[in-house]
Parts: structure tokens; C-alpha cells; sequence
């Protein structure tokens, strides 16, 4: 098992602090397990900075960052055995600093150029997973300059295509709210969705694996205060209960497990995903989106769903370790 691990973390998109919270979990129990582990941190305008275990994702908010030439962070990726991208978002989750990872040559965990661009965005995401046959909650998307149109009645939910967190999304009740939803969603996205609510319950599955793939138990999402599980409800303390295993029948979990597994063999990750879905009143299961970097705590909905299955957070981090080496040496051997 190799022992250097660089953690990158921060980034440019609206979970920038939910990366740092995220990536200090991370480092610190690879530190823990006997990893060296060096963070690479971005700064909020993109800047990249180096630092030895946790020194760059604890410097104090506002304090500049050392700044190194773009080649000692070339250096650096070269110079460690695997990466962990701790990012959530644009610039981070969406495919982009995978490709960085792939011009280097480095073995880094989680999906791939394509499956982070392909999730990243709901409207694409969707369009695979129809074609694959997998149920999604249905949608029309605008572009900035459409007229804005809604044939779902309502409420309706309005999103732009590559976010998370659900910053920029709102739950329209009314044609005034709708106008403001999607407003409010093209100031995040030159892409909006328009989506069909789904009355039900929200499931959350974790996948883990490269090519054979195995699904946690899905857990159910309880929020406490809010109308749905929105930035507050996903963040502030006690606002959400995860209640594992869902409280859902055995076929309906099962069923679940299968689409979640479906889903990440459709749009071909690697390593892990947490798949989102609602189980609607009706029972039908839908599948709603897909985090190829989900939040990463030790107490974050994935790392919990995997303890209920008897998988260890340090275990986990281990396994993803593994399953980032073993793409690597697989594809290495392709001609090109
Ligand atoms: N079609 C829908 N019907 C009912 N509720 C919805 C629908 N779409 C979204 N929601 C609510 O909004 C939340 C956020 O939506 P979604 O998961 O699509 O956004 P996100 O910002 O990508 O989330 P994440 O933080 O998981 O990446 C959901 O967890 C759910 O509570
Ligand atoms: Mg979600």
C-alpha cells in the first residue's frame, strides 16, 4: 500500500468550506492510519497552495496563502503516490482537476474526467440515465435567453445544471416564486432545470467499487424544520436525521441498491458516488442525482451509511486508496 497521499481541498465554488471540513476528516485519519499525508489547498480565486498535513486547510480566514510557483505543485503531484480530491462542485467535482490529475499521471480516487463532468451536470446526468432506462424525476431545461416555462403545475423545483449543496435552487409554489427561482438559478448556471416535485421520501445510497460496485443500505433523509433539504437543513446542526436503513420495504431497498449500482456502472464512476433518489408515495423509486465527491466527514450521510454495513471510516479511505491504484495500473497498460 503506498503511504504518500495528497488531499486537495478548497476550490472556487460555493462549497469551499464544506471541501476544508471534508478534506481535514480525510487527512487526519489517513494521517492516522500511517499515510503521509500532504493537503493541497485552492483558495477561493483558485490559487493553489502546498502544505505538509493540515497546515493549508486551518490557516485562519483571510490570511494569504503560500503561494508557490504553478510548477511546485506539478512537483508535488508528481512526487506522491495517490491524490484525494476533497472538492465539491465546479472546479473540482466536475471533471476538471481529475483532467489536471490525468495530464500528471498521478492515481487520484474517485471517477473519472467524464463520469465527474457527466454527474456534475443534472440535465446530461439525466439524459444518460434515460437512455439506460433507469427512472429520474422529469424535467425541462432552459437556457439563459428561453422563455421561462413550467408544465408541471406546481410546486416545482428550479436548479442550476452544476451545483450542489442545493445553493440556487428554490421550491417555486407560484408563477411570481417560479420567475425568482429560476433568476436566482442563472445567476450559478448558464443551464436551469425546471423539475416535477416528487412527493415522498428522499433516500441516499453510497457506491463503492470500480467495475463490481457494491451499494451501502440506503439511509433515510428526516428534516427536522425546513420544507426540504435545503443548505440550512444539509449544514446546521441537528436541522437533519439520517434514519439507516431506510424505513422502506426489503424489495424497495433492494430495488434501490440495484438502480444506485445501475446507475454507476450507466455513467461509468469510479471509486465512489453517492446516489440520491426519493421513493415516492406511490412506491415508484426515482432516481434524483448523483455526487461523485459526496461530503466526506466521518460523520458525513456517506461515511455513515458504509458504518452501518460494518465499513470503518479509515477502512473506507483505505479501500478508495485501492480502487485509485488498481484503475491506474489497469489503464496504463492501454495503447493510445
Ligand atoms: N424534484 C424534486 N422533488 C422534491 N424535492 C426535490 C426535488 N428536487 C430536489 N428536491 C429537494 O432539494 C434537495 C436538493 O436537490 P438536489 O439533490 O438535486 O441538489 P444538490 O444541490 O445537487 O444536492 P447535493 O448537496 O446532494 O449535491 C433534495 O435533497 C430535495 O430535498
Ligand atoms: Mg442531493
Amino acid at each position: 500500500m503506498p503511504r504518500r497521499v495528497a488531499v486537495i481541498a478548497g476550490g472556487r465554488s460555493s462549497e469551499h468550506e464544506i471541501s476544508l471540513a471534508s478534506a481535514r476528516s480525510v487527512a487526519d485519519a489517513l494521517a492516522g492510519a500511517g499515510f503521509d499525508v500532504a493537503t493541497i489547498a485552492i483558495d477561493r480565486d483558485g490559487r493553489w497552495a502546498l502544505g505538509p498535513a493540515r497546515a493549508e486547510l486551518d490557516r485562519p480566514k483571510g490570511e494569504a496563502l503560500a503561494l508557490l510557483p504553478d510548477r511546485s505543485v506539478a512537483e508535488t503531484l508528481g512526487s506522491v503516490e495517490v491524490v484525494f480530491p476533497v472538492l465539491h462542485g465546479p472546479h473540482g467535482e466536475d471533471g476538471t482537476v481529475q483532467g489536471l490529475l490525468e495530464l500528471a499521471g498521478v492515481p487520484y480516487v474517485g471517477a473519472g474526467v467524464v463520469a465527474s463532468a457527466l454527474c456534475m451536470d443534472k440535465d446530461l446526468f439525466k439524459s444518460v440515465l434515460r437512455d439506460h432506462g433507469i427512472p429520474v424525476t422529469r424535467n425541462i431545461t432552459l437556457r439563459a435567453g428561453d422563455a421561462t416555462a413550467n408544465p408541471f403545475g406546481y410546486p416545482v423545483f428550479v436548479k442550476p445544471a452544476r451545483l450542489g449543496s442545493s445553493v440556487g435552487i428554490s421550491k417555486a409554489h407560484d408563477e411570481a416564486e417560479l420567475t425568482a427561482a429560476v433568476a436566482l438559478a442563472f445567476e450559478h448556471d448558464e443551464k436551469v432545470l425546471v423539475e416535477e416535485f416528487v412527493p415522498g421520501m428522499e433516500v441516499e445510497l453510497g457506491v463503492l467499487g470500480n467495475r463490481d460496485p457494491v451499494a451501502s443500505p440506503p439511509g433515510e433523509i428526516v428534516v427536522a424544520n425546513n420544507e426540504w433539504y435545503d443548505y440550512e437543513a444539509k449544514y446546521a446542526e441537528g436541522e437533519m436525521d439520517l434514519v439507516v436503513p431506510a424505513r422502506i420495504s426489503p424489495e424497495q431497498t433492494a430495488h434501490a441498491q440495484e438502480l444506485a449500482v445501475r446507475t454507476f456502472v450507466a455513467t461509468e464512476c469510479e471509486g465512489m458516488a453517492r446516489v440520491d433518489m426519493f421513493v415516492r408515495d406511490d412506491g415508484e423509486v426515482l432516481v434524483n442525482e448523483l455526487n461523485t465527491i459526496p461530503g466526506f466527514t466521518a460523520t458525513s450521510v456517506y461515511a455513515k451509511l458504509f458504518a452501518a454495513s460494518g465499513v470503518t471510516y479509515p477502512q473506507l479511505l483505505e479501500r478508495l486508496i485501492e480502487l485509485a491504484l488498481e484503475r491506474h495500473e489497469r489503464r496504463r497498460g492501454l495503447r493510445y
